[in-house]
């Protein structure tokens, strides 16, 4: 898979989302379309068997992204819930999607790993109304002026992070589990599993892709406007599993 990234990541269309300096890549969108090693991870039984397992049904490939978190550049992913945005901006029904952030680098201390807080998709749909800094104003919203509506949802500025009062009391109650582990390993988490990442200091890149295999039986009802297929898909057909050794061929 590192093998198949320079391309993925040279492909200078709207599936590629930059920090907002402008120059270091952030993610990119959809790449299990356009990309044969890409696609056949979605169809590898190591992460779609435990994924219908766990949706109890057939599943398909709701969204796949590719998360860079470049050395020196990678920039913080707010503590945010994923399922709000697929509930408010696409219309998912219910929280009945998982997703597999399979690591393509080592995830250590140093390079800004994932933060989950456990037990927090009990919380249900938890109220992210607080203020956001993402206004015209600010710098965020600078960077991105010229982009389609949606970024709020891609950038560092999440549109539906959780506020400071929620978060601290959340982890009051359960802490905060860092999910580190070496290249290859997979990491499985419930849409409404409250998380989030530092940026990266370090010299090292933290790429993983996310596979986010929603229900056949949960898909989305019509909204007014639908995001693209590229981020959101609308099409449940379910995907078939490979052979274990796909990836060797
Ligand atoms: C995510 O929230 O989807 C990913 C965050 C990260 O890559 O740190
Ligand atoms: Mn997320």
């Amino acid at each position: 898979m590192r093998d198949a990234l320079p391309p993925v990541l040279a492909d200078d269309s709207s599936r590629r989302v930059v920090e907002k300096d402008g120059g270091v890549i952030r993610s990119v969108y959809g790449s299990h379309e356009i990309n044969d090693v890409f696609q056949r991870l979605t169809r590898h039984p190591r992460i779609l068997n435990p994924a219908t397992q766990i949706l109890g049904s057939d599943a398909y490939v709701y969204q796949f992204k590719i998360n860079v978190k470049a050395g020196f550049g990678g920039d913080v992913w707010r503590w945010h819930q994923d399922f709000i945005f697929w509930h408010n901006e696409d219309g998912m029904p219910s929280p009945r999607v998982t997703s597999v952030a399979v690591y393509l680098d080592d995830m250590t201390e140093f390079n800004g790993p994932l933060f989950l807080i456990p037990d927090s998709h009990r919380q249900g749909m938890i109220d992210a109304s607080a203020p956001s800094a993402d206004g015209e104003g600010s710098a965020l919203g600078r960077a991105y002026k010229n982009s389609p509506s949606w970024i709020s949802n891609l950038t560092a500025d999440l549109k539906y992070s959780l506020n400071k009062e929620t978060v601290s009391r959340l982890v009051r109650k359960n802490g905060i589990v860092s999910a580190k582990g070496p290249a290859g390993s997979a990491l499985f988490f419930h849409g409404n599993t409250v998380h989030g990442s530092s940026n990266n200091i370090s010299p090292f890149d933290r790429v993983v892709a996310i596979v986010t295999f929603n229900s056949t039986e949960n898909v989305p009802v019509p909204v007014e406007e639908p995001r693209p297929e590229f981020l959101v898909s609308r099409h449940p057909a379910p995907v078939l599993p490979l052979s274990d050794d796909s990836f060797l061929c």
